[in-house]
């Protein structure tokens, strides 16, 4: 069996950030819920400092990427500033704020809510920082110059693909499939196209009604999954398994749309489904757990992200900028990434701009391919047990 060595990574590494030695005079770092990590080099020596501004510390894959970041900043000696807001909206523009007050030179933000970032990034501007969307597009903003992402359509529309060709209802026009949706936070503007790619890939069938969905819950709004929170979609699947599912209807698959939603959906079916089908189960992310549980059988795939590129593009898009580029498609041209990556300049209208956008592809991992994918993308450690 496998076992995913990352989490006391991850917490090294925090720790490591929230305890190293400079302190500036507005950023405390103090007791968990006001701290902001202050990197590891001085920034009265720094070629400049940076913001980073993440939605969560529990979250695994937030964590890592704050990792990333700063390894590669400090690599390039930048001073740098973690904030993790936590999922509360208002410790996260607290935080943007507390940063453009620090005087960093560029700041990079992971959005708690998309669209509540508007004044606080209006600051920004005035102050002259260049802010720099990490993998959640801004909305509401003309302050924004970039976005860094995996392209999420394309991250649905894989689990879509995975499950309809797991089902295979074209060669087995007789059966019908019963499948359940469940997506992610409605404030985060990854979510819907991330529903939107995977309804789009089955809706052919279910339209013909050849895959039902029993709940009736088929939209984004009623699958939705506040905070992509584990508990939340434990409990509204357990709700629908009792009152669906009781009477021995069979589930067949539930596109879920991230790795922690799938954790809740997996721990329900445990808990609460009394048929004895496999149940297929898609994710995002590749999180400890969740390569667990696919090893284990109880999730079908997931969706690698390796944040590591997205940070490499991050970082790389940042320092183009801090020194007066204006970075677009020929920037991509001479770099010797071992890694896809798209310029766009059409397609992310955030209400205010369209912004420019470089985007990265997502990668399929199944318990078959697992090993090899986390061996070449780099970013989690296996070891065998
Ligand atoms: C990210 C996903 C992540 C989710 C919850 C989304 O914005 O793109 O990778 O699973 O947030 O943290």
């Amino acid at each position: 069996m496998k076992k995913i060595k990352i989490c006391s990574l991850i917490l090294a590494s925090v720790m490591a950030i929230s305890m190293a030695a400079c302190s500036p005079s507005d950023i405390s770092i103090g007791t968990r819920g006001s701290e902001i990590h202050v990197g590891t080099v001085d920034p009265a020596n720094a070629k400049g400092k940076v913001g980073i501004s993440m939605p969560s510390s529990t979250q695994e894959r937030w964590v890592r990427d704050a990792d990333n970041l700063v390894n590669s900043f400090t690599d390039a000696n930048y001073a740098t500033y973690v904030a993790f807001a936590d999922y509360k909206i208002d410790r996260q523009i607290q935080d943007i704020k507390k940063l453009i007050k620090e005087g960093v030179d560029a700041l990079i933000i992971s959005a708690v809510d998309s669209s509540s970032l508007t004044e606080a990034l209006d600051e920004a501007k005035q102050a002259g920082i260049p802010v720099i969307c990490y993998d959640r597009l801004i909305m509401k903003s003309d302050a924004i110059s970039y976005y860094v992402s995996y392209d999420n359509y394309t991250v649905g529309k894989m689990q879509g693909i995975f499950v309809r060709d797991q089902l295979d209802p074209a060669h087995n026009p007789d059966k019908i499939f019963n499948v359940e949706f469940v997506a992610g936070d409605s404030a985060d503007s990854n979510a819907r196209p991330v529903y939107n790619g995977a309804y789009a890939i089955l809706s052919h069938y279910i339209e013909s009604g050849q895959v039902r969905i029993p709940s009736g819950q088929d939209t984004f709004g009623e699958s939705a999954t506040p905070q992509w929170d584990t508990n939340t979609a434990k409990s509204r699947f357990k709700n629908v398994l009792g009152t669906y599912y009781s009477d021995g209807t069979t589930l067949d698959a539930v596109v879920c749309a991230n790795d922690t939603t799938a954790a809740g959906v997996i721990q329900a079916l445990d808990s609460d489904y009394k048929q004895d089908n496999p149940v297929l189960i898609t994710g995002q992310d590749g999180d400890e757990i969740n390569l667990q549980y696919i090893n284990e059988g109880k999730q079908s795939m997931t969706i690698f992200k390796p944040g590591e590129n997205e940070a490499q593009v991050t970082f790389e898009l940042t320092l183009a900028v801090l020194d007066g580029e204006t970075p677009n498609a020929v920037f991509l041209e001479d770099k010797d990434w071992d890694f896809e990556v798209e310029f766009d300049n059409y397609t992310f209208s955030n209400g205010s701009k369209v912004v420019p956008s470089y985007l990265l592809s997502p990668v399929l991992v199944t318990k078959d391919n697992m090993e090899e994918m986390l061996s070449k993308y780099g970013q989690t450690e296996t070891e065998n047990k």
